[in-house]
C-alpha cells in the first residue's frame, strides 16, 4: 500500500465521552481532553469467501485494514471449501464476516453502515457454461445484486466501489490484444452479458450519484483455491488420477491465464488509486477519473494444448487428452492488452505459468481438496 492506512482524527470532546476506546490517545489542551484517535481504513469485501475473495481479505488484513466480508457460501461449489478458504481471516480481529446474500437489501444496509470506505464486489455466479442453464439465476445475483449493494452504498455514502468484471465481455473479439475501448456489445453467454450490464449499472450509479468506480475486467485466475470447476483444477485433478482430460475443440483455443498474487496486486493498485485519488468524485463518462475500467491479465496467453503439455510437467505426470465438441458460450481466446493498468495502476503481473503451475500443484497436494468432485 502507497499509504499508512491508520486513519488519525483529532477532536476536542469533553471528559465523559474520553476513554471509551482502547485506540484512544489523551492529552490535556486548555481544559478540554484532546482526542487523538487512531482507525483503521475499512474495506467492504463481497464474496470474501470465494478464491479471489479469500486471498484479496488476507491481502488488505495484512496490509493493516480492518475487512468487512459478505458471502453467502452459495452451493455453486462445496461450501465447505469456502469456509476453508476464509478461516485464517476469521482468526483475525480486524476480520468480520456477515453471512448474507447480495440481493438481500437490509443486509447489505447493515453491511455498509460498518464504516467501511470503499467496497470490493466480488460475489457473483461465476462460470460461463453454467450460466446456459441458468441464466435467470445470474442474472438476478450479478445484476440485481450488484444494484442492491450499489443501492446500499449510495445510501450509506459509501463512494468508492471496486467491480470485478470478466475477459468475457470481450465475446469473440477478433482484433487482439483485448484493449478496455473495444467494443464490448457482442457477449456470447449468459455470465458475459451479466457482467457488461453490472459495468452498464456500475457507471449508472456513478453518474447519478457521484460514486468513483473502478471495474476490473479479470482474465482467467489461477492459483491456490481456484474454483474447482475451471480447467487448470479440474485438468490436474484428472491428470492426478490417471483419468482423461476433455479438451473441447482441437485445443487451439487460447486463454490468458493470470496468476492469483498478479490479480491481487492490481486490485490494491486500483484500490490505493481510488482512496488516494481526491479528484475521483462527481467525473463522468468512461475514461475519466471517477470511472475507469483497466484489464488484469497476464498478456501471455496459451492454448489449452500448451496448457495441458505443462501441466504435464508441473505434475510429473502423462495426460490421456479426449478431444469434444467446441462448448457454447465459449470464447475463442482471450488476450489482455495492459497497457493502460501498466500506465495508471503500475500493474505488472510476474508470474509466467511456469511458475504459477508449479505453485498450485504444491498447493493442491498439500489440500484434501484434489479428491472431491471429479
Ligand atoms: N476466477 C476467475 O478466473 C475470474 C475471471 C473473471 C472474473 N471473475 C469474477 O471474480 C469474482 C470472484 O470470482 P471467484 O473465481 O473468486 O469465484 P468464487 O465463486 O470462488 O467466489 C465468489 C463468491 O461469491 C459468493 N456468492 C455467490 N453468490 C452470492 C450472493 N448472492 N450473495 C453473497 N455471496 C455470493 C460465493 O459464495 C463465493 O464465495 C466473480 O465476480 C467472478 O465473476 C473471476
Amino acid at each position: 500500500m502507497q499509504e499508512s492506512n491508520i486513519i488519525v482524527s483529532e477532536e476536542f470532546r469533553s471528559s465523559e465521552m474520553v476513554g471509551k476506546d482502547s485506540h484512544t490517545h489523551r492529552k490535556e489542551t486548555n481544559g478540554l481532553k484532546r482526542c487523538l484517535t487512531l482507525q483503521k481504513r475499512k474495506a467492504l469485501i463481497t464474496g470474501a469467501a470465494g478464491f479471489i475473495g479469500s486471498h484479496l481479505s488476507e491481502r488488505l488484513l495484512s496490509d493493516g485494514w480492518a475487512v468487512v466480508g459478505v458471502d453467502n457460501f452459495d452451493n455453486f461449489y462445496d461450501p465447505q471449501i469456502k469456509r476453508r478458504n476464509i478461516s485464517t481471516c476469521l482468526a483475525n480481529r480486524d476480520f468480520r464476516l456477515i453471512e448474507a446474500d447480495i440481493r438481500d437489501v437490509e443486509a447489505m444496509n447493515a453491511a455498509c453502515e460498518d464504516g467501511a470506505e470503499i467496497i470490493i464486489h466480488l460475489a457473483a455466479k461465476a462460470g460461463v457454461r453454467p450460466s446456459i442453464a441458468q441464466p435467470l439465476l445470474y442474472a438476478d445475483v450479478n445484476i440485481n445484486g450488484t444494484i442492491t449493494l450499489l443501492e446500499a452504498a449510495t445510501k450509506h455514502r459509501i463512494d468508492k466501489f471496486i467491480f470485478g468484471s470478466s475477459s468475457s465481455v470481450y465475446g469473440n473479439n477478433s482484433k487482439v490484444p483485448f484493449a478496455e475501448d473495444d467494443n464490448v456489445d457482442f457477449p456470447i453467454s449468459p455470465y458475459a452479458a451479466t457482467k457488461k450490464a453490472a459495468e452498464l449499472i456500475c457507471h449508472t450509479y456513478h453518474h447519478l450519484h457521484g460514486i468513483s468506480v473502478t471495474c476490473l475486467r479479470f482474465f482467467t485466475v489461477y492459483g491456490p483455491r481456484q474454483r474447482p470447476d475451471l480447467a487448470i483444477h479440474k485438468f490436474a485433478r484428472l491428470i492426478e488420477h490417471g483419468k482423461p482430460v476433455p479438451v473441447y475443440g482441437d485445443g487451439t483455443m487460447m486463454r490468458d491465464f493470470t496468476y492469483i498474487d498478479d490479480i491481487i496486486d492490481g486490485t490494491v493498485a486500483a484500490i490505493d488509486r481510488l482512496v488516494n485519488t481526491d479528484q475521483c468524485k462527481g467525473q463522468t463518462g468512461v475514461g475519466t477519473v471517477g470511472f475507469k475500467v483497466y484489464n488484469l491479465g497476464e498478456s501471455r496467453p496459451i492454448t489449452v494444448n500448451e496448457l495441458v503439455a505443462e501441466l504435464e510437467k508441473a505434475l510429473g505426470k502423462k495426460a490421456a487428452r479426449k478431444y469434444l465438441p467446441p462448448q457454447p458460450g465459449d470464447v475463442e481466446r482471450t488476450y489482455a492488452d495492459i497497457t493502460k493498468a501498466a500506465r495508471e495502476l503500475g500493474y505488472n503481473p510476474t508470474t509466467p505459468i511456469e511458475t504459477g503451475l508449479a505453485k498450485f500443484v504444491a498447493w493442491l497436494r498439500s489440500t484434501q481438496v484434489q479428491q472431491k468432485s471429479i
